[in-house]
This record gives C-alpha cells, sequence and structure tokens, in this order.
C-alpha cells in the first residue's frame, strides 16, 4: 500500500473538481498524502537540499556524534543500562527555524540562511493554498482555516500563525533494533508540509492498524494533517499516528514545516461543521472542546508520545 499522490496542478484546468475530490478523500481517510506538480521550483528544491546536507555535515554531525542518542545506546550496548530499549530519545539530530529565532540559525554553510529563507516563504504560499482547498472541501468560507489559526493576540506580532521548519536528519543507526528515529506520535498544530529524503525512506504512518511508508518521491512535498485540524473540522479531518524509523544504512534528511496557529488563537470546531439539531440533541456531538492554542501546547508537551484523545480532555476549555 502507497500513500496517495495528487497532481497539484490539475486543481486549475478541466481536473478540479476530481482533484478536490480526491483531496477529500486523502484528507477523510488518510491524513497524509503527496504532492507533485506543487509550483515550487525544482532548482529551489536541490538547493535546499545541498545546503542542509552540507549544514549537517560541516555543523550538525560532529555535535551528533557525541550527542544523548548516541551516548545512551552505546551505554545500553554496553549492557551499562538495564533498559532493553533507547525510549525517552529518538535517533535524530534536528533544529528549529523560524521568523523569529534568524540569530540562531546556522551560519557557517553559505548559502543556508538565504536559500531557507527563500525556501520558507514558498512553503507558506503553498500551506495557505492547501488550507484553502481543505476549506473547500469543508465546506468553509475560503481562508476559514488560516484565519481561525490567527488573532487572539494583543500585539500584532502575537496575531499571526505559527510557521516553523524543523530540519531534521535521521542518520544510520547501528542498533535500529534498540532506538526510533523519532516515536510514534500526531502533530499538534495544522498543516505539515514535509520534504523528505529522494531515497532513504523510513516516516511510517499508522493506516487501519497497520505501519506502512511514506514511499519517497523525489522533490514531492508530503502533506498531513494536525490535531488542530481535526478539531476545527470536528473530526473529519483525523490527525494521523505516524513514526520515523532508525536506518542501519542511509542519512534520512527531512525538512518539516508546520503552518500552526498563534499561540493566542481560540480552536473549537467550526460552527457550520456541527449540525444545529444535533447540538441541541446531542450535546456531545460536538466532539471537541474550545481552548487557546497554547494551553494546547503546555499539554502536548508532556504528552506527545501518548494517545491523543486525553489530551483534548486534558486541555483548559474557555
Ligand atoms: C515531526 C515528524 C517526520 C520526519 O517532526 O513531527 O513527524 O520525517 N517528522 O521527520
Ligand atoms: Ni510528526
Amino acid at each position: 500500500m502507497a500513500i496517495p499522490v495528487i497532481d497539484f496542478s490539475k486543481l486549475s484546468g478541466d481536473e478540479r473538481s476530481k482533484t478536490l475530490a480526491q483531496i477529500a478523500i486523502c484528507c477523510e481517510e488518510w491524513g497524509f498524502f503527496q504532492l507533485i506538480n506543487h509550483g515550487i521550483s525544482e532548482d529551489l528544491l536541490e538547493r535546499v537540499k545541498k545546503v542542509a546536507s552540507e549544514c549537517y555535515k560541516f555543523e550538525r554531525q560532529p555535535g551528533f556524534e557525541n550527542s544523548k542518542p548516541v551516548n545512551l545506546l552505546k551505554e545500553l550496548v554496553e549492557k551499562k543500562s538495564e533498559e532493553s530499549l533507547v525510549e525517552s530519545i529518538d535517533w535524530e539530530d534536528v533544529f528549529l527555524l523560524t521568523e523569529e529565532n534568524h540569530d540562531e540559525w546556522p551560519s557557517k554553510t553559505p548559502g543556508f540562511k538565504e536559500t531557507m529563507r527563500e525556501y520558507r516563504a514558498e512553503l507558506k504560499k503553498l500551506a495557505i493554498k492547501v488550507m484553502e482547498v481543505m476549506d473547500e472541501n469543508l465546506g468553509l468560507p475560503k481562508g476559514y482555516i488560516n484565519k481561525a489559526f490567527s488573532g487572539g493576540g494583543e500585539k500584532e506580532e502575537e496575531d499571526s500563525a505559527f510557521f516553523g521548519t524543523k530540519v531534521s536528519h535521521y542518520p544510520p543507526c547501528p542498533r535500529p533494533d534498540k532506538v526510533n528515529g523519532l516515536r510514534a506520535h500526531t502533530d499538534a498544530g495544522g498543516v505539515i508540509l514535509l520534504f523528505q529524503d529522494d531515497e532513504v525512506s523510513g516516516l511510517q504512518i499508522l493506516k487501519d492498524g497497520v505501519w506502512i511508508d511514506v514511499q519517497p518521491i523525489k522533490n514531492a512535498i508530503v502533506i498531513n494533517t494536525g490535531d488542530q485540524i481535526e478539531v476545527l473540522s470536528n473530526g473529519k479531518y483525523k490527525s494521523v499516528w505516524h513514526r520515523v524509523l532508525a536506518l542501519p544504512e542511509g542519512n534520512r534528511r527531512s525538512i518539516a514545516s508546520f503552518y500552526n496557529p498563534s499561540f493566542k488563537a481560540i480552536i473549537e470546531p467550526a460552527k457550520e461543521l456541527v449540525p444545529e439539531e444535533k447540538k441541541i440533541q446531542v450535546e456531545n456531538l460536538v466532539k471537541y472542546p474550545k481552548f487557546v492554542f497554547g494551553d494546547y501546547m503546555s499539554v502536548y508537551a508532556e504528552q506527545k508520545f501518548l494517545p491523543k484523545e486525553p489530551r483534548f480532555q486534558a486541555v483548559k476549555a474557555v
């Protein structure tokens, strides 16, 4: 079984309604799909791969070799530890790029900052297009999701949706039976756009109780929906469990961009998706509380790798 692949360019043209319907199925039944012909230029994607690999090699690898996962695994294998698995940590090198932390972006790799700035601007536009497709498929006004993700702040900078880019590498692992690349979880936020390695696999999603690979496709962008889209859609678009395996060969690159609500944004199921009569008859058909996204993130920070549903109960309702 493979993750569905959507030709995004077909959204303009004769096959628009067919493509919209395909994307609706992806969102309702898969929670994960891959976009090809998404409009991000091959040239830019090639440059992103180059600077990400160079950055890993020159600025990150020396640190990874002496990192916590490496040392914990070594201890475990040398039997200095009682545990049979390294369970508290992932076999991953990762750093985050945001609008606010430009000063901390890697600065020693020529072209890294410029290229990633350009990439993020393009990906942000793509995220907005993808959300507009979801608006349309859900029968919501155009821009609904993006609007729901902003607001709540007192100052302008607190008002806008959050857009972060996580640059990860999953280096080859000597004992992949003893540690995860990234433990299974659903994503907390909105829409996630992943530019994964062309060759090295490892990302899997849980579909009908079975783990299946997100097959690498050169220069495709993998889309998945997080917990906040599940809430806004009142459960129609469920966030899906996924994980990354540690593998003995290959250094997997993966660049995940998260389009999330602002921390102050108030999230609740869209009124349009909660039928009036049901709201009156059966109170609990509104499946999710109304909450502040920042409060959800506090719960998520503690419970990321645990079952999802209790998070919606634990978050403070407003
Ligand atoms: C994540 C994630 C997958 C990957 O960062 O939440 O699921 O391939 N990443 O890195
Ligand atoms: Ni994830």
